[in-house]
């Protein structure tokens, strides 16, 4: 099938995609094939003033993945942030999850929330994604296995009911949240003077490329308090890191600030040589204290002394060098940590997300050893098949797309 040129270019300007031409085209037969439809022209001509066919084609390129309490370290972050900073100041904090997909996150922010005690009145999550029938599926608040992934399943019991073999999620958790359709590059209509608290967007930015990323990250810094959080997806930080975000160097959180309110002071030059500039002079006091306290507020609750163990896994040190934006560090860790036993499938992961993409093929060999010694590794296979996409490989990347298909059905079918 001959696509039409102008196609991926057009996909990408209204997603923000990096679509290589081939990966388009590989999912619009995929499409064609499920439509039972051979008409290519005709359906690559409507496809772009189809919202609901457009949708499902984006399934296809985007990996929809989600589930509740994904990430619960970054969730449990941002639901404290919110609860001190409404503790501070009394007013309602406001959360944004995009991409919110089916729900699952910015539901699991407001039942972390209503876990930390605050009342419905005291915060509202608004969720956008680009995708409309996801939306309606989220609204609808009935789910299935696959989104009960999570290790902890006890809100599960709090807030929902089973109904046939799903379950229905409670409606005090509901109407917590504020479904809009929106893309990540056009975000105007979310600008309605109230700024952001908490804004997770997570799992998306990965599929851009750097000077979308950048695009991105801007409009989401313009929708935000200064000292507001943001917190993205692992493999996110470095972008986010390049493109105005500073991190706050909290493990396994992904969490972030503005770097306008996280610059420290800058180091008086020694000996002082000039007297300060008029602008440095300017900087009102406030900014100068706010990273103490910013990360005074990121750090976990201190452990009871019973379960206070020797210190941090090698690995965990390693997360949280990479979360705190010393790769360098984390990558020597690593190393020495696989030079020592070459047998940890988590090391060579970890390894792998934190490689820069000019170092693609290095990350590949790493998540080949974690698959090695660890065949069901989900997220490797996810990362791996995102690699081979982006090298053109797709059937590589299509054959590892349906592996950890199969093992996600097979973790459902265990819940
Ligand atoms: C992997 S899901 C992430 C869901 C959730 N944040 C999480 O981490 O569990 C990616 C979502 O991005 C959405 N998406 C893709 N392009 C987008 C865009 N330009 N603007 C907003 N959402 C977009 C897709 O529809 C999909 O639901």
């Amino acid at each position: 099938m001959k696509l039409d040129p102008r196609l991926a270019p057009l996909v990408r300007a209204r997603t923000g995609l990096a679509i290589a031409d081939d990966m388009l085209g590989r999912a619009i037969r995929q499409r064609l094939r499920e439509r039972q439809e051979a008409d290519a022209e005709g359906y690559v001509s409507r496809i772009l003033d189809d919202e609901a066919e457009f949708a499902d084609l984006l399934d296809l390129l985007v990996i929809p993945e989600t589930w509740f309490f994904r990430d619960p370290q970054a969730i449990a972050h941002a639901a404290r942030f919110a609860q001190e900073r409404h503790a501070r100041s009394g007013v309602p904090v406001r959360l944004l999850s995009l991409p919110c997909s089916t729900g699952e996150e910015p539901y699991t922010l407001a039942m972390a929330l209503f876990d930390t005690g605050l009342p419905a009145a005291a915060f509202e999550v608004t969720a956008v994604d680009i995708n409309e029938p996801s939306l309606e599926r989220a609204r609808r608040g009935l789910y299935g296995r696959n989104s009960f992934r999570a290790r902890d399943l006890s809100f599960r019991d709090r807030y929902f009911e089973p109904q046939g073999d799903r379950q229905r999620l409670a409606e005090r958790v509901r109407n917590q949240v504020r479904f809009r359709q929106g893309n990540i590059l056009q975000l105007g209509s979310l600008r309605d003077g109230t700024a952001f608290d908490v804004v997770l967007c997570r799992n998306l930015l990965i599929y851009f490329d750097d000077q979308t990323q950048g695009r991105a990250l801007s409009h989401l810094a313009a929708l935000m308090h200064d000292d507001g959080l943001l917190c993205v997806g692992s493999s996110e930080m470095v972008s986010a890191m390049r493109h105005g975000f500073a991190s706050l160097g909290v493990a396994h959180a992904s969490a972030l600030v503005k770097r306008q309110a996280a610059a420290p002071e800058q180091p008086r030059p020694h000996p002082p040589a000039a007297p300060p500039r008029r602008k440095a002079a300017a900087r009102p006091p406030a900014a100068a204290t706010l990273p103490a306290r910013l990360r005074a507020r990121s750090l976990p609750a201190p452990a009871p002394a019973s379960l206070v163990s020797a210190g941090p896994s090698p690995l965990e040190e390693a997360q949280r060098l990479a979360d705190a934006g010393r790769g360098a560090e984390a990558e020597t860790l690593l190393r020495n940590v696989l030079e020592a036993d070459r047998g940890q499938a988590g090391a060579h992961f970890l390894l792998a997300l934190i490689l820069p993409d000019a170092r693609a093929a290095e990350a590949e060999r790493a998540l080949r050893q974690a698959l090695y010694l660890e065949p069901g590794h989900y997220p490797a296979l996810c990362r791996l098949a995102l690699i081979c996409e982006r090298a053109g490989r797709l059937d590589e990347a299509g054959r590892l797309r349906e592996r950890a298909a199969r093992i996600q059905t097979r973790a459902g079918d265990d819940a």
